[in-house]
């Protein structure tokens, strides 16, 4: 395990350079929007980049574990943030009115629960061989298993917005 300051640092650069990284593609979206493309294309390629500096720093981490340990400590994660952090980003945005925010994160709550349910049925039966089929709705992060619906259960998107993961 790397000293102190060192683990800190790794983390934090973790963080910033993940953060940056979704972000850059975002702004790649919006340059698109606006009608430039090679500035579009710039933010993807430094967002691959930053995506590489984030691994790096968090390879070095010591949050990867094994896989076993891996899966609870993620489904550990869902639940504090569907059972806890949303709710209360929920109440949030109710209270100042911000009807968007409010569906945003209402979905992502329980898309959060959801993601719970499947690390939990994966811990149950770990076994090396099996590969399921899983379809995530590209509306609101919604995880079909083994069967696209024919409407996203969360956020009514047909199941034309579904793709499958590798
Ligand atoms: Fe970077
Ligand atoms: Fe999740
Ligand atoms: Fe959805």
């Amino acid at each position: 395990m790397p000293g102190e300051k060192t683990s800190a640092n790794l983390l934090e650069g973790y963080v910033g350079e993940a953060q940056a990284a979704i972000r850059l593609k975002i702004y790649a979206e919006k340059a698109e929007d606006e009608g430039y493309p090679g500035i579009a294309r710039l933010f993807r390629t430094i967002s691959e980049s930053e995506e590489i500096h984030a691994r790096n720093n968090l390879r070095l981490t010591a949050m990867v574990k094994d896989t076993e340990t891996n899966l609870s400590d993620s489904l550990s994660r869902e639940e504090k943030i569907a059972g806890v952090k949303y709710g209360e980003f929920i109440t949030a945005a109710e209270e100042e009115g911000e009807s968007a925010a409010v569906t945003m994160f209402t979905y992502a709550r329980d898309v959060e629960e959801s993601h719970a349910k499947l690390y939990e049925k994966a811990l149950g039966h770990l076994i090396a061989e099996e590969v399921p089929d899983y379809y995530v709705c590209g509306v609101c992060g919604y995880v079909a298993d083994a069967i696209v619906p024919d409407k996203c259960p969360i956020c009514g998107a047909p199941g034309e917005k579904f793709f499958e993961v590798e």
